[in-house]
Parts: structure tokens; C-alpha cells; sequence
């Protein structure tokens, strides 16, 4: 299988990269700084420098991916801030999540999904139970708990102009990353080895879901 990862510097992309290598596949991951490519290069992916906060950057995707049909595409990267309702964010931090959470992967979406149908592969971006409004228990990470639920619609909709590929969001859990902390119940193999499993049962029934690293299928809203 031939496997994209974007945004797999650390935490649950670097992961992936690891856990799809040692299953004997091809890995595409992508990066923003040379020390990370260096070292995804060493560990036997293919490297691919990309910032998804700048559209300039995402704009080269497409043809630097000519040629490839990708089985399974995964969009990683992401960043959470820690505001609530009582603390709004500044526009700053608004555009820094919302810029890497949403616009990234809807700028990312149509420049990879053309070669991801070429394979009638299987396109995951990670979104998060966060993301989900019924049952919303405080507002703590307000502004990313927002972009993942857009994040969930993006995917959703655009699944309709890419019927030949299956378009997914997934809950990887709350996983010991940077991100995540060190709290966190579920380690970052526990975590991905639950989203190949997921993955690999994905059917044709879930396109546009939201799916958890457990194999669930979830409510987006
Ligand atoms: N950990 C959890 O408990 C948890 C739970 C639910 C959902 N998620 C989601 O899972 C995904 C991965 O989380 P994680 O825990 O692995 O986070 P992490 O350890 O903080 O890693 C974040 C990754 O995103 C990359 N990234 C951030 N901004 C980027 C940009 N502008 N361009 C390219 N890459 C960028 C980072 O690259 P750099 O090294 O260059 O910064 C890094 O590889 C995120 O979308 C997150 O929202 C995580």
C-alpha cells in the first residue's frame, strides 16, 4: 500500500509513519522542518517538507504527489489552545488553530483526494470526541473543540465531489503525545494500532463518519 501521512514530525503522525513502515508499506510523510525530514528519512519514509498554515506551501502538494495513488492519506497535523467562554481567544490564536485544524485540510483535501480515488483509498483526518456537540460537558479548548466540529463538516461535504475515494474523520482517543500530556490513558501505540484496525474495516457505509481509534462509528454532532 502506498501511505501519505501529513503532519508526522511527532506524537500520532510520527506514529503512523512507524506502525505502516513496520507493516512493509510505502510511507509519503510530511514535515515543516529539516530536522524532522531528516529523521523520517532514516526511518525509511519517503519526506516531503509541508507547512499546512501556509497555503503557498499546500499549493505545491498536488504535483509533488503526480503519480501516486494513495491507498490510505491521513491529515494529522493540528494545534490546541486553551481558552474558554469566559476567556475568548485573540485573533492570533483563532487564525493559528483554525488556519491548522480547518483551512489547512480544506486547502490539503482537493489537492490529495484526486489521488487517493486513483487508488479508491481511504482519506482520514483526525478530528476528536471534542468535536461533538450533544453532551458538550464545559467549554474548556473552546476554539479547538470548533475546528474539529468544522473540520467534521468539511470532510463530510466534500465527500460528495470524491465518490470514488472514502472520506472519514477519526477520534484517536486521548493519547500521550505532546498534545495529549502524559495523563493521558491511552499510549500513542494503542492509540494508532486501533486506527489501522479501524481503518482497515472502513466500508463504503462510512463515508463522512467520524470514527473512533476503538472501531465505534460516533455521532458528529
Ligand atoms: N493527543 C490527543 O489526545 C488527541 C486527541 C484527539 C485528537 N487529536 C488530534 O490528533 C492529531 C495529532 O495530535 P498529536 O497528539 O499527535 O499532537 P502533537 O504531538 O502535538 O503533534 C502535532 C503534529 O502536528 C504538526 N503540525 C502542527 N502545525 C503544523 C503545521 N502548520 N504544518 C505542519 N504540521 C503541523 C506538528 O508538527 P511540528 O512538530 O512541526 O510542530 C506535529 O507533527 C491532531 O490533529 C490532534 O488534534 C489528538
Amino acid at each position: 500500500m502506498n501511505v501519505l501521512v501529513i503532519g508526522a514530525s511527532r506524537g500520532i503522525g510520527l506514529e503512523l509513519v512507524r506502525q505502516y513502515l513496520a507493516a512493509g508499506e510505502r510511507v509519503i510523510a510530511t514535515a515543516r522542518d529539516d530536522a524532522a525530514l531528516e529523521h523520517l528519512r532514516e526511518l525509511g519514509a519517503v519526506p516531503l517538507k509541508l507547512d499546512v498554515a501556509n497555503p503557498a506551501s499546500i499549493s505545491g502538494l498536488s504535483w509533488q504527489l503526480d503519480g501516486e495513488k494513495l491507498d490510505l492519506a491521513f491529515y494529522v497535523a493540528g494545534v490546541l489552545t486553551h481558552e474558554s467562554a469566559n476567556s475568548p481567544p485573540t485573533q492570533q490564536a483563532f487564525d493559528h488553530v483554525m488556519h491548522t485544524n480547518v483551512l489547512g485540510a480544506m486547502q490539503a483535501l482537493p489537492q490529495v483526494a484526486p489521488w487517493v480515488e486513483e487508488a479508491g483509498g481511504v482519506f482520514i483526518f483526525m478530528s476528536s470526541s471534542m468535536s461533538q456537540i450533544e453532551g458538550v460537558p464545559n467549554s474548556s479548548a473552546w476554539l479547538y473543540r470548533v475546528s474539529k466540529a468544522a473540520l467534521n463538516m468539511a470532510v463530510a461535504a466534500a465527500q460528495h465531489d470524491y465518490p470514488r475515494a472514502t472520506l472519514v474523520t477519526m477520534d484517536p482517543g486521548w493519547v500521550q503525545t505532546d498534545m495529549g500530556g502524559r495523563g493521558a490513558p491511552l499510549s500513542v501505540q494503542d492509540s494508532v494500532r486501533g486506527i489501522r484496525t479501524t481503518v482497515a474495516s472502513v466500508t463504503p457505509a462510512d463515508k463522512g463518519r467520524l470514527l473512533v481509534h476503538d472501531g465505534a462509528r460516533a455521532r458528529h454532532w
